[in-house]
């Protein structure tokens, strides 16, 4: 029988077993799966894990910073590396979604690499993928129903770094995932994030990305999300984020004409995003949200609600 005690005791010595004295490396996103699939791995080999946290300058807002602090308070063994600068430099009059996830998988490749070198005799990459992201690689392969996105964080390692691969959570799903990190004793409020995409706010600033556009998304998604948190609905979401588009439209401040940026709110239920429905909040929360986003975030003067499933709608809109 499955439970998450018997998957950590039996992964734990497993990796023992094969990883020895080796040295591991494994990049931290800040979300759930790498997450846990460092504190197991940790469990196995202690300070032969070196973690890298990369700023991507897309994260949300605060986040570099609090969840680096998270991560050493935990124990672990992790640098952070701030390239914002350079990631931005390579998006910079970009606006093809798929050409912004490659130039942004490219360029986390090469400052996870140029990391990777520093850490002496290092043998493994460890990754924290789970079951669904297989299945979905593995689909945008071939077939008819091909080319969905390319998601960057699978399988995707270049020759020149010669590791070998290890995956503690390749066979879980996100709950079971959620699940061992408890068992782990792992903080709630991590093992409870929702998930977010590899490439950031990218993929939710439609056209090109500028670090003003960065900012007002970041300051956007901020206010929702603390406001689900406040009403106790983050729980109940399985993801929620907001979308800049590449719309301004009029509004009205004062006597003053203002034309300004539209921005979407998405929140969906999910079990493991393959599928989705947009979630029915309430009509109390979306009119404070949004009050309180056109109010505070300047350069947003309209928000409007998601109200598309997947499928036919994927969960991000590029
Ligand atoms: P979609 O938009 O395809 O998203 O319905 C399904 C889930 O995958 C996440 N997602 C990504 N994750 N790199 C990632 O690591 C990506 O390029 C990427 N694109 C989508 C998305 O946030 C959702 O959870």
């Amino acid at each position: 029988d499955w439970t998450p005690d018997s998957f950590v005791e039996e992964t734990v010595q497993d990796l023992k077993d094969q990883l020895k004295d080796d040295k591991v490396v494994l990049g931290l996103s800040g979300g759930v799966d790498s997450s846990v699939a460092a504190m197991l791995l940790h469990k196995a080999i202690g300070k032969n894990l070196y973690c890298i946290f990369v700023n991507n300058g897309l994260l949300r807002k605060n986040e570099y910073q609090s969840v680096l602090d998270q991560y050493q308070g935990m124990g672990l063994n992790v640098k952070g590396v701030d390239a914002s600068a350079r990631f931005l430099d390579a998006l910079a009059g970009e606006s093809d979604p798929e050409k912004k996830r490659k130039a942004i998988g490219r360029v986390f490749i090469e400052v996870f690499d140029d990391e990777a070198h520093q850490i002496e005799d290092v043998k493994w990459l460890a990754q924290g993928t789970i079951y669904p992201d297989v299945i979905e690689s593995v689909s945008a392969t071939g077939g008819p129903s091909a080319t969905i996105k390319s998601h960057h964080n699978v399988g995707g390692l270049p020759d020149f770094m010669k590791l070998k691969i290890v995956e503690p959570l390749k066979a879980l799903f996100k709950d079971e995932v959620r699940r061992v990190g408890a068992s782990m004793h792992m903080d709630k409020a991590l093992l409870g994030r929702h998930p977010f995409p590899g490439p950031g706010l990218a993929i939710r600033i439609l056209g090109d990305i500028t670090p003003e556009k960065v900012r007002i998304l970041q300051e956007v998604d901020a206010v929702f999300i603390d406001n689900l948190k406040k009403w106790n609905l983050y729980d109940s979401v399985w993801q929620a984020g907001a979308i800049l588009l590449p719309v301004n439209s009029v509004g009205v401040m004062g006597d003053e004409r203002t034309y300004e940026k539209c921005v979407a709110l998405r929140a969906v239920e999910s079990t493991d995003g393959m599928t989705a429905d947009w979630v029915n909040l309430p009509y109390d929360f979306l009119q404070k949200t949004s009050n309180e986003i056109i109010n505070k975030v300047k350069g947003v003067n309209r928000v409007v609600y998601d109200i598309s499933s997947k499928p036919p709608a994927t969960i991000e809109w590029e």
